[in-house]
């Protein structure tokens, strides 16, 4: 075992401090022996000074602190504090036990050695899939429990460009090599170009029938408030229109009488702007209607990975669609439990791209009720989230407190950062201090998916092409390249 430095200062159960004697990095994992046995520790910061350069004021002094700095071993001090995650002996066999005393001043902190750590952090059973390496060890492989992802919900909080769309690829891809369901709400079309096995892209629809007026009107994209068009649509909807087979006919039917018949002229004019409405609606997004689709379940397969395409949609009607199919897979995955006839036999992920969209903290949206009642209780029934966004503090709270695991990365704000360390207990003012400093694939994992918290590098899906910032002076340069080619010599000659 390598010795790399000493425990000194104040130390408490949980957490210790000490100077190290060469570099140690932050994500390090270091040994300390304590009266219950070997812990392993997680360097949570890690910090160089000079006594003598801090103290200068002017640039002569520095320089000449710089030469004694050089020649005095003893003024470069390295000191860093490390997270206890548990004690060595209980984490090999998958349980966190924490050291019931501090290590005594003067122990020896050890690097804890390779094989100690591939022991801890790969798993070869049946529910745990690989997702990276260790940041500090590149020959340590991270193996995650999807089990707990499926029951106990995700968090995927990071800034754009981190690798928040790459994790969720990585997870699909291994949920579908385990022959899991899993729904993607894909907000911004990221994964239309997607190639892993058992990917489904698919267009919602939705049975015009089954909203009530209100969403009628936000889907047809009557604005918010337009009151006096939303009432007369109302007045129109009716439930013989709801029954007919004729549905679009039956409701224009009601506007037309209105827009003919009415003694107010305001009211006339409304209804025949509101029969405009529906018309243009129709004709820009009229194949997300279905006035004969059954259930949105039908176009959801068991064991496959659907996404769910809503780009093109306004926030609003985005959802209203997730509120639906959201509830249907929840109801149907009561009645899997209760026995009944389902589509699902078994558990159902659900990711949610932009997150902050549909479960904002500050209101509420059309779909936050049912996401709250998934996050609440879907573990009973097999149905799980994963939650990602760039805007953590944006997220509800109640909602984001019920993820069972995170991967967190490079978030900046401080509003963020304190959320992060507010729903998750493992983040630490430290570590959350590091998170900005953190490089796209690095995240800290934390959280009932893996055996103790650690920094990984998660690996690229090399299958997912979208989110790559475009080569747009080569493509450029392609482009007007294949214009000139597409001009043969004979053409030329011609022209
Ligand atoms: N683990 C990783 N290793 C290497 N490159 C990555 C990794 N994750 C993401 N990237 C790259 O970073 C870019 C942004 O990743 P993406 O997952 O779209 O970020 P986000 O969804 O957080 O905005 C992509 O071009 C992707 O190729
Ligand atoms: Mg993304």
């Amino acid at each position: 075992m390598v010795e790399i430095g000493i425990v000194v200062g104040e130390a408490r159960p949980e957490w210790i401090q000490f100077f190290a004697k060469d570099v140690v990095r932050v994500g390090e994992f270091v040994t300390v022996d304590t009266v219950d046995g070997q812990a392993l520790y997680l360097v949570e910061s890690s910090k160089l000074e000079s006594k003598l350069l801090s103290r200068v004021h002017d640039y002569i002094t520095a320089m000449e602190a710089k030469e004694a700095s050089k020649v005095n071993p003893r003024d470069t001090v390295r000191y860093c504090t490390a997270r206890a995650v548990g004690l060595v002996k209980d984490i090999l066999k998958g349980i966190r036990v924490y050291p019931t005393l501090p290590p005594d001043p003067g122990s020896p902190v050890f690097l804890a050695e390779d094989e100690l750590l591939r022991r801890i952090f790969h798993n070869d059973s049946k529910e745990w899939v690989e997702v990276g390496r260790l940041l500090r060890r590149n020959s340590v492989t991270v193996s995650v429990n999807l089990n707990k992802v499926a029951s106990r919900h995700l968090a995927i909080l990071a800034a754009t460009g981190k690798g928040k769309s790459n994790l969720l690829a990585l997870i699909a891809k291994r949920v579908a090599e385990k022959n899991g369901t899993m729904v993607i709400l894909d907000y911004h079309a990221e994964y239309y170009d997607l190639k892993i096995e058992k990917m489904r892209f698919v267009c919602p629809k939705i049975n015009p029938r089954y909203l009530d007026s209100e969403e009628l009107a936000d889907m047809l994209d009557i604005r918010s408030d337009a009151t006096k068009q939303r009432d007369v649509l109302r007045r129109a909807y009716t439930k013989d229109v709801m029954r007919s087979p004729n549905f679009w006919e039956a409701l224009e039917e009601n506007l037309r009488n209105e827009a003919e018949n009415e003694e107010d002229f305001q009211t006339r004019v409304t209804a025949r702007r509101v029969l405009e409405i529906i018309e243009r609606s129709l004709a820009i997004k009229g194949n997300i209607f279905d006035t004969e689709v059954e259930s949105p379940l039908n176009l959801i397969e068991p064991n496959k990975i659907n996404v769910l395409d809503l780009s093109g949609l306004t926030e609003i009607q985005a959802q209203i669609i997730v509120a639906h199919y959201l509830t249907e897979i929840l109801n149907d995955r009561k009645n899997a439990m209760l026995k009944r006839k389902s589509r699902f036999r078994s558990p159902v992920v659900i990711a949610v791209e932009e997150a902050h969209t549909f479960i904002p903290q500050d209101r509420s949206s059309r779909c936050s009720g049912v996401l709250a009642r998934i996050a609440r209780e879907g573990r009973k029934f097999g149905v799980s989230l994963i939650l990602v966004s760039q805007r953590p503090c944006k997220l509800n709270a109640d909602v984001a407190s019920q993820m069972g695991s995170f991967a967190i990365s490079g978030l900046t704000h401080p509003r963020d950062q304190n959320f992060v360390m507010e729903v998750t207990d493992e983040v630490s003012t430290e570590l959350g201090a590091s998170l900005s400093s953190l490089n796209t694939g690095e995240m800290i994992l934390t959280g009932q998916w893996i055996t103790v918290p650690a920094l990984v590098k998660v690996d690229l899906v090399e299958e997912k092409h979208m989110g790559m910032d475009l080569d747009a002076v080569g493509l450029w340069a392609e482009d007007a390249n294949v214009g000139r080619k597409r001009i043969s010599t004979e053409e030329l000659i011609k022209l």
